[in-house]
C-alpha cells in the first residue's frame, strides 16, 4: 500500500514538471524559490525596470505565488506574484541593478506589488501582462527602528520644490557644463528642528551654458538627453538658508556606459560614484516600452506609484487566452498531495520583510 501512495506521488510530481500536453489544462505551483522561478522573476523585475520612467529601480524582495500553465502548442506561460523593494539607484542611472543598494527602513521603504504572466517560448521569456502598484512603509515601521527619522514627505510640498530649486540653482551656478533643468522630485523628507529639508531629484541637460545663461526659460533639453541625478540638503540658518548638493550626471543616452560625478562643496559625504554600467542582463526579451511623458516635477504623493508604470500597455488578454485564464477552474495538479503538505510559496525573503 505504502508504495502505490509513493507511486501516486511520483506521477503527481511528473505531472507538476513534465507538464504533458494531454492535461493542457493543469497547471502547477513549483517552489516559489525554485532557480527557474528565480529566473522568471529576475526577468520581471527586468522588465519592470526597463519600463519605468521615473523614480527608483526596484530589485526583488521575494515571489510570493507561482503558478505555471503549459501552453499549446508549446511553451509555458508563468504567472507570478512578486513584491520588490525600492533601491537608492535612479531609474535613469546606468548602475547595474546588482549594485544598487535597497532603501533600508530607516529611510522610508517603499515596497512593489507586481503580477506578472510572462510566457517561455524556445527558452526566451516575453512579457504577456504587467500590474504593479507601490506604497511606502508604515510610520510605525520607521519608528520602530529609528524614532527620530524623518518620513517621506509629499514631493510637491512648497519647501520641498523650493529646496529643490535652490539646490539645482547652487549647482548651475558651479558648474562649467550644460545649465540643467528639473526634471522630476523623486523623494523628500522635511526634518522639524533643525529646520531642513532632504531633497532627491533627477534633471536634464540644455542646449545652454550654466554660466552665461540669461533666459533658462528658452533652454531646450538636448535631443540626445543626457540626465542627472542630485542629493540636496537645505538647513534653514538665522542668518538664511544653506544649502548642499551633489550631482551625479551621466553619460549621454546613446553611450551608456559609466557615469561622471560633478561635486559641488558639499556638507554630506557624497555617495561613491555608480560603477560603470556592465552588459544587458542576459538576451532577454523585453515586450513593449512605456513612453509617457514625465508629468513635470512638482507631483503631489510621496513616492512615484508603480500603479503608473503599465497603464494601458501591455494587456491581459493572451492570443490564445486559454492558457492562463483562471476562471476556467482548471485540474490542479500540486506537489506533496498525497504527504505531509509542504509550504513552497512565498520564497524566501532576500532584504527584510516590511
Ligand atoms: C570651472 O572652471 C574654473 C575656471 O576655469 C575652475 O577653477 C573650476 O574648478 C571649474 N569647475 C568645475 C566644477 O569643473
Ligand atoms: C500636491 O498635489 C496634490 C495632487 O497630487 C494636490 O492635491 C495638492 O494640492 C498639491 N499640493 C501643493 C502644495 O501643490
Amino acid at each position: 500500500m505504502k508504495s502505490f501512495i509513493l507511486f501516486l506521488c511520483l506521477a503527481q510530481l511528473w505531472g507538476c514538471y513534465a507538464a504533458p500536453s494531454f492535461i493542457a489544462l493543469a497547471y502547477s505551483e513549483p517552489p516559489c524559490d525554485d532557480p527557474e522561478i528565480e529566473q522568471v522573476a529576475a526577468f520581471a523585475v527586468d522588465y519592470l525596470n526597463k519600463n519605468l520612467l521615473q523614480g527608483y529601480k526596484n530589485a526583488l524582495n521575494q515571489i510570493d505565488k507561482v503558478k505555471v500553465w503549459p501552453r499549446r502548442p508549446f511553451g509555458e506561460v508563468y504567472e507570478i506574484e512578486i513584491d520588490t523593494l525600492e533601491t537608492t539607484c535612479h531609474v535613469l542611472d546606468p548602475t547595474p541593478l546588482a549594485n544598487c543598494p535597497v532603501r533600508q527602513v530607516a529611510e522610508h521603504a517603499v515596497e512593489g506589488d507586481c503580477d506578472f504572466h510572462v510566457l517561455k517560448q524556445d527558452g526566451q521569456f516575453s512579457v504577456m501582462s504587467a500590474k504593479c502598484h507601490s506604497t511606502p512603509d508604515s510610520a510605525e515601521d520607521v519608528r520602530k527602528v529609528c524614532p527620530n527619522c524623518p518620513l517621506l514627505a509629499q514631493r510637491n510640498d512648497t519647501r520641498v520644490v523650493h529646496a529643490a530649486e535652490a539646490a539645482l540653482a547652487a549647482f548651475n551656478a558651479k558648474t562649467n557644463g550644460s545649465y540643467f533643468k528639473l526634471v522630476e522630485i523623486s523623494r523628500a523628507q522635511l526634518v522639524p528642528l533643525p529646520v531642513s529639508t532632504f531633497v532627491e531629484f533627477a534633471v536634464a541637460a540644455t542646449d545652454c551654458v550654466a554660466k552665461e545663461v540669461t533666459d533658462p526659460a528658452s533652454c531646450k533639453l538636448l535631443a540626445e538627453k543626457q540626465y542627472g541625478f542630485c542629493k540636496a540638503s537645505l538647513h534653514e540658518r538665522l542668518g538664511g538658508e544653506e544649502v548642499s548638493v551633489t550631482c551625479t550626471v551621466f553619460q549621454k543616452q546613446s553611450q551608456p556606459d559609466g557615469a561622471n560625478t560633478a561635486n559641488l562643496p558639499s556638507a554630506d559625504q557624497s555617495p561613491p560614484a555608480p560603477t560603470p554600467a556592465g552588459p544587458p542582463v542576459a538576451s532577454l526579451v523585453v515586450g513593449p516600452m512605456v513612453m509617457e511623458v514625465p508629468q513635470g516635477p512638482a507631483v503631489g504623493g510621496t513616492h512615484h506609484d508603480l500603479r503608473h508604470t503599465f497603464s494601458g500597455v501591455v494587456s491581459v488578454e493572451s492570443a490564445s487566452g486559454e492558457a492562463f485564464n483562471s476562471e476556467k477552474a482548471p485540474q490542479v495538479t500540486q506537489l506533496g498531495a498525497a504527504g505531509p503538505v509542504v509550504r513552497h510559496c512565498p520564497g524566501r525573503v532576500r532584504y527584510f520583510k516590511i
